[in-house]
Formats: C-alpha cells, sequence, structure tokens
C-alpha cells in the first residue's frame, strides 16, 4: 500500500487527517499546497513527506528558491531536506524533476521493505511488542519502518501482539489500530501513560519506534514520548529499538541537543475534534518530538540491517 504518488499532473495524498474514518484522497499542484498539507499532517511521518516534498518539486518555477518552501514545511524530520536536496543534485545533474522524485520513491519503498524486514529478524514466535506513533506505510510511504517490522513478522505467520500508544495529542495510535486491522493483527490500543504498568507485568518483549532524525552519536529525535518509553525499557531490561532508512540518519549534527524540536499549535492538546476541553485562560506545551539518547537504544535497524552501536551504522556506510 501507498500513501503519496505521482499522477502524472498531481500529487496524491491519503488525507491523514481524515483517517481512519474517511478514506479520502486528495491532489495538490502547487509547490505551496503541498508544504501545507505537510503542515497540516495531511501526509505526515518522515519517509512520507520526503516522498511528498520529491515531488513537491515538480511545481517549483525556480527549484532553488523554491526548495525552501518544502524544506522548511516541519523542521524535526530529516527526510523532509535529504528529499529536496536529492532532487535538486538530480536537477543539477541534468536530469528531469519527475524522473528525480520518481526515483527517491522507489528508492524509500526499497530502503522501507528492507528495514522491515531486518527489523522482523528480531520478533520472536510469541512475542508482544510496544510501539509508539505511527510509523506503517502512511508514515514511510510504503512499507513502513517500525510497524513494517511488526506486520512483516506476522505476514511470516509468527504470532505477535501489539500494543499501540495511544499518541497524545495527535492520535497516530488510531491510524496505527487502522493498518494493523487492515492485515489483521491482532493489538490492543493504551493510553501513553500505560507503558510502563504493561512492562512491570512482562507484557512487553520489546519496543520498537521509528525515527524523525538520527544524530551523529545515536540520539533520536522521534514522537513526543519516545524518550519516556525508552527510559522505562531501560529500567525493565525491555529491548528498546529504533527503525529507520538512512535517510532519516544525520551525520550532519553531532548529537540531540542540536536537533531542532517542533513546537505545535497548543489548540492540539487543548482541544479534542475542535472542541475545547480545558478551560479557557488555560494553556499547553505542545512539542511534537522529543530526544532519546543514543544510551538507551539496545539497537538501530536500516536498510543494511541491525546494528547495536551508533559507531556501527557509521561503518557500515562506509564499507
Ligand atoms: O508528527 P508525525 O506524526 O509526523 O511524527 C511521526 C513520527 O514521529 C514517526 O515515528 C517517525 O516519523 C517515523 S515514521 C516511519
Amino acid at each position: 500500500m501507498k500513501a503519496v504518488d505521482f499522477t502524472g499532473e498531481a500529487v496524491r495524498l491519503i488525507d491523514q487527517s481524515a483517517l481512519p474514518h474517511k478514506e479520502q484522497w486528495i491532489e495538490l499542484k502547487t509547490v505551496e499546497g503541498v508544504a501545507t498539507a505537510i503542515k497540516e499532517m495531511k501526509v505526515r511521518g518522515a519517509p512520507a513527506i520526503g516522498v511528498a516534498a520529491a515531488y513537491g518539486m515538480v511545481f517549483a518555477q525556480d527549484p532553488e528558491k523554491e526548495a525552501d518552501i518544502l524544506k522548511s514545511a516541519r523542521p524535526t524530520a530529516v527526510d523532509l531536506a535529504h528529499a529536496v536536496d536529492f532532487v535538486l543534485d538530480m536537477l543539477r545533474n541534468g536530469m528531469n524533476v519527475i524522473q528525480a522524485a520518481a526515483q527517491w520513491e522507489k528508492m524509500n519503498e526499497e530502503k522501507c521493505k528492507k528495514v522491515s524486514e531486518n527489523g522482523a529478524t528480531l520478533i520472536k514466535d510469541g512475542q508482544k511488542i510496544l510501539t509508539h506513533c505511527n510509523t506503517g506505510f502512511l508514515a514511510a510511504d510504503a512499507y513502513g519502518t517500525a510497524l513494517g517490522a511488526i506486520i512483516t513478522a506476522h505476514k511470516q505467520g509468527k504470532k505477535i501482539h501489539v500494543y499501540v500508544d495511544e499518541t497524545r495529542p495527535r492520535l497516530q495510535g488510531a491510524i496505527t489500530s487502522w493498518e494493523l486491522l487492515k492485515e489483521n493483527v491482532p493489538h490492543h490500543v493504551i493510553c501513553d501513560s500505560s507503558a510502563g504498568f504493561l512492562m512491570k507485568k512482562d507484557e512487553i518483549d520489546s519496543v520498537m519506534v521509528g525515527a524523525d532524525r538520527i544524530a551523529a552519536n545515536g540520539d533520536t529525535a522521534n514522537k513526543i514520548g519516545t524518550y519516556s518509553l525508552s527510559v522505562l525499557a531501560k529500567e525493565q531490561w525491555i529491548p528498546f529499538y529504533v527503525l529507520a532508512p538512512l535517510s532519516s540518519f544525520d551525520a550532519g549534527i553531532q548529537n540531540g541537543e542540536h536537533i531542532k524540536v517542533e513546537e505545535r499549535d497548543e489548540r492540539e492538546v487543548l482541544e479534542i475534534n475542535g472542541m475545547r476541553i480545558y478551560p479557557e485562560g488555560a494553556h499547553a506545551k505542545n512539542f511534537a518530538f522529543d530526544i532519546t539518547p543514543a544510551r538507551n537504544i539496545t539497537a538501530f535497524v536500516n536498510e543494511n540491517g541491525v546494528f547495536r552501536g551508533i559507531e556501527d551504522v557509521w561503518k557500515n556506510t562506509m564499507e
């Protein structure tokens, strides 16, 4: 399944803000339109916004100038910049923009398939896995990362059970559940605050999450709440895996302190479906991501394999 494609005239996206209740597709024909869809999270998830932005470049009159409109749509996920820069590089080398974007899309699909397969090797028959946010085909455009590994393990015939964090405030757990239902993967949704209790009850064998940006030292930006899960997992000696294609790794950023963490509108916390649930006058802090220190991560999984330390990830890229 795919979350983003190009019709020849428009970027076509499954509108993730309407899921899981309505499966509707939208078509965008301008750079600004694609950037707004990314900002408003109609398309979300690091690899998927990369693919959307790559195709968004098709509408640029002056690609070098307009690239920033797409790159700045969301600040944390590095795939966005990597995808746009890839298209710019290909244009400088004389490639046509549609071909360049299609090449990024294809490479992303291949990488996410491998990430899913490599991640599935970490899942044993009978295991219970906790996941956070949405990291399926919706987030990765194809296959997924953490959820891709979980679904692959299920398709391999392993009997698994998934605990799906609700993921306040945007409730990406709802679309993770929607993807798991489509694939008949047994799961329960839990409130984010339930994770520690379930871990203590021996209900979780591993935690699998995606990433928006992995710094050179392995510190990882991912959906808010990921850091807390890593601390709980460490306390309970539960393996904590980060699954992401190399396009989500950023060798140019030394450590997590230098990663820009997106802060979103407080209404995402104060309201549910447009209905205010907090008293007028109350304010909220709404960080979209947090940073998990590398020391809390048992292994990184990318398209090249499973790596027990970030040094091995970088060593492998040089081989
Ligand atoms: O704010 P979102 O929904 O775009 O955040 C997405 C995540 O944090 C995902 O875990 C991450 O992008 C990995 S997606 C394969």
